[in-house]
């Protein structure tokens, strides 16, 4: 087990991956983005992810891995929480707080959102 921790210490190093890279990743490989958005922009009822507080994805992403939701809506998404590690979590609200849109490098901008839909 110890052995198995510092080799794989050794291997995140060697790749010298950021945290952002990995939360990047994650989203990807765990098909967040099929309602999410390919860039966190949210579609529909699925909230936006992109720029938003590190603090309260971090909250929200946990409650809903303790399978607490608030509201029917929210309920599917605890099966894309359930299996979220820490470090996972870690890793993807980094990626959704210091998100820029590589295409236009420019931040979302979240401040008219704030107004509209009543903040879900
Ligand atoms: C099947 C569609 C679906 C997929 C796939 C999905 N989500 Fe969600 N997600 C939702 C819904 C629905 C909500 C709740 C919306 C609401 O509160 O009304 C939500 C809420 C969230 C929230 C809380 C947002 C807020 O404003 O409270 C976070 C964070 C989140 N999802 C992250 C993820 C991550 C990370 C993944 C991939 C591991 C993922 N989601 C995959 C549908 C999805």
């Amino acid at each position: 087990m110890r052995f198995f921790l510092i080799y794989s210490l050794l291997l995140s190093f060697l790749q010298a991956k950021t945290s952002y890279e990995i939360g990047k990743d994650l989203y990807k490989q765990k098909g967040c983005y099929s309602c999410h958005g390919h860039k966190a922009e949210g579609m529909h009822a699925y909230p936006a992810l992109a720029n938003r507080a590190k603090g309260y994805m971090t909250y929200k992403l946990k409650r809903l891995r303790s399978k607490i939701s608030d509201n029917q809506q929210q309920e599917m998404m605890i099966a894309y929480a359930v299996d979220l590690s820490d470090e996972d979590i870690d890793n993807l609200t980094t990626f959704f707080s210091e998100y820029v849109d590589e295409e236009s490098a420019e931040r979302y901008d979240d401040s008219f959102r704030l107004e509209g839909d009543g903040g879900s």
